[in-house]
């Protein structure tokens, strides 16, 4: 009785769940996926640019955290969440990224590696003190700017 009262209420689940996925523009569900993995790098960069800047102590277990799991990002595939015809002229309502990540393809490469190359310094130290997170967050910050004032819209 009860695995089949679970199993009946997990068909209605599904059904309830499932005209939602099939009416959602598949489109707008990759521009939210692309705009939710930016959201955990700001999720992961805020505290350690608090740290930075002294509005919050500096934990070296939690740095170390944070970065890593920067650092994680990075090995995340993340292609195809970029397709032609996602970019915010053909989708206003739900996209801030410029025409031009298209157009001048591949340059926006050259804005990721900047931002790799300083993920991965930052995590090389970031959790040693707070001297060594200070010398290597402004990269990190200014790798995340410089691909925005390029390629998305002010936001
Ligand atoms: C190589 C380019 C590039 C780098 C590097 C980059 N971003 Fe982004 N980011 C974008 C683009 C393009 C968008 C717009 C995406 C869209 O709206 O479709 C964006 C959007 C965002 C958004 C808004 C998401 C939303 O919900 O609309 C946040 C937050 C963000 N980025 C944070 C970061 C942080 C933090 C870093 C650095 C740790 C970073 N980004 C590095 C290109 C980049």
């Amino acid at each position: 009785m009860k695995t089949a009262s679970r199993f009946f209420l997990a068909v209605i689940g599904f059904s309830v769940l499932m005209p939602t996925f099939a009416e959602q523009d598949p489109t707008i569900t990759t521009i939210k996926a692309r705009q939710g993995e930016m959201n955990i790098r700001a999720h992961n960069l805020g505290p350690l640019i608090a740290m930075a800047k002294g509005d919050m102590p500096y934990d070296a277990q939690l740095a170390t955290q944070l970065a890593a799991n920067l650092k994680f990002l990075l090995d995340l595939d993340t292609s195809r969440f970029w397709p032609p015809g996602t970019d915010s002229n053909s989708y206003p309502e739900n996209s801030k990224a410029l025409p031009e990540i298209w157009t001048t393809y591949p340059e926006i490469g050259k804005y990721a590696e900047k931002h790799d190359k300083a993920v991965i310094e930052l995590d090389a130290v970031a959790g040693e003190s707070l001297e060594a997170l200070r010398a290597k967050i402004g990269a990190v910050g200014d790798s995340c700017k410089g691909c925005h004032d390029e390629y998305a819209k002010e936001h």
